[in-house]
């Protein structure tokens, strides 16, 4: 499963680049805003600078056309731009459109094994279920994770299963294990997982052991 950074942070995708895990980055409007807001086009073209993998970028048109004019933009910023669609009638006919282009399209906004067939039989290359929207309303985010791995594994669909909206590391844990191509993951989220108590008292121990031995 590769490792997606979900940020708009450059800090954030500076660290994650060091650590060597990064192979990718989701941003989305929300997550731009977080990051300070600016001009979208230049905080991409930083990223992709920074990141060995697909960037995707959202567009915010609700129709075909201007989906397709915020697309094609974004798509001439840099050769790994992913357009970022949400899933809708005209996101489908979008998405359509990028793909006879040669451009690569994330579908987003995933909640149900179905949109994320369609998705993927339109020509998308990624597929983002959210996990912990779903897991917030008491449905169970990573069945569609499941059973979108099944079934591009059945019919051999080359589209990704991208989870997205992973709010903890057993999140992350269950993706792997349901499947999933790609998680993307918070930078907090990233930093749960590298730490364990048992590593933190291991590392306290063997610095006090060390130090004793070289006293005696
Ligand atoms: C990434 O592609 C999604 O936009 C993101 O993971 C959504 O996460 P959230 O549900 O925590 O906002």
């Amino acid at each position: 499963m590769k490792i997606f950074l979900d940020t708009a942070d450059i800090e954030e995708i500076r660290t994650a680049a060091s650590w060597g895990i990064l192979e990718g980055v989701t941003t989305n409007p929300s997550l731009y805003a977080k990051a300070g807001g600016g001009s979208y086009e230049s905080i991409l073209t930083e990223i992709c600078k920074i990141t060995p993998g697909p960037v995707s970028a959202e567009v915010v048109a609700e129709d075909v056309e201007g989906m397709l004019k915020e697309g094609r933009a974004f798509a001439k910023l840099a050769s790994n731009i992913y357009v970022k669609v949400p899933m809708s009638e005209p996101g489908l006919q979008a998405m359509a459109r990028f793909k006879a282009e040669g451009i690569k399209t994330n579908c987003t906004l995933i909640f149900s094994a179905n949109q994320g067939l369609l998705a993927a039989k339109a020509g998308a290359s990624l597929i983002s279920p959210f996990v912990g929207r779903l897991d917030d309303i008491n449905q169970d985010g990573m069945t569609v994770i499941r059973e979108l791995a099944e079934i591009f594994a059945i019919h051999d669909l080359k589209a990704e299963v991208l989870a997205a909206s992973m709010r903890h590391p057993l999140h992350v844990t269950q993706a792997a294990l349901a499947g999933a191509h790609i998680a993307t993951i918070p930078l907090k989220v990233l930093k749960q997982m590298v730490r364990h108590p048992l590593t933190d008292s291991g590392i306290a121990t063997f610095r006090a052991d060390w130090e004793k031995a070289r006293r005696a």
